[in-house]
């Protein structure tokens, strides 16, 4: 069966809607493999988020992940990728569907980067490459 890595950024954890997001993802139906609660350095950040090296928002997204723990989660099931991105909604939570994590809990705090409660791969290869990075 497929895996994916889901990360309840620092935002979800501080907010204590970490038991809130895994029930959502267990009440689909997908099974949580793995879990652990870390706090991410630079070097992990880097390597997570090189393909946004660059953008306006990638040194605010890397401070941003840096200012609390993070729960990595190895989530399993049938389409499970593209079904935990479904779950979680689209990257901006001010427009992100009522019903996705995003949207109905999420909003946008005028920062400069999206604090936007979940991460998910978004592929096959980002999802090998990922979880292997979170749980080596
Ligand atoms: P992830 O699941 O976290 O990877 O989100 P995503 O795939 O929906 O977004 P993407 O990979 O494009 O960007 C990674 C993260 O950077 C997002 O989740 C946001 O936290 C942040 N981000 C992305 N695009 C923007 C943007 O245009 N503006 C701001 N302020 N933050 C952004
Ligand atoms: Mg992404």
């Amino acid at each position: 069966v497929e895996e994916t890595l889901v990360l309840v950024k620092p935002d979800g954890v501080t907010r204590s809607l970490t038991g809130e997001i895994l029930r959502r993802i267990e009440a689909k139906g997908y099974s949580l493999v793995d879990i652990r609660m870390v706090r991410a350095d630079r070097n992990l950040l880097a390597a997570h988020y090189a393909e946004h090296e660059g953008k306006p928002f990638y040194e605010p997204l890397v401070e941003f992940m840096m200012s609390g723990p993070v729960v990595a989660v190895r989530v399993a099931g049938d389409r499970v990728i593209e079904g935990f991105r479904s779950l979680a909604g689209t990257t901006d939570p001010t427009t992100a569907a009522p019903g996705t994590v995003r949207g109905d809990l999420g909003r946008d705090w005028g920062l400069a980067v999206q604090q936007n409660l979940v991460h998910g791969s978004d592929s096959p290869e980002s999802a090998a490459r990922e979880l292997d990075l979170w749980f080596s």
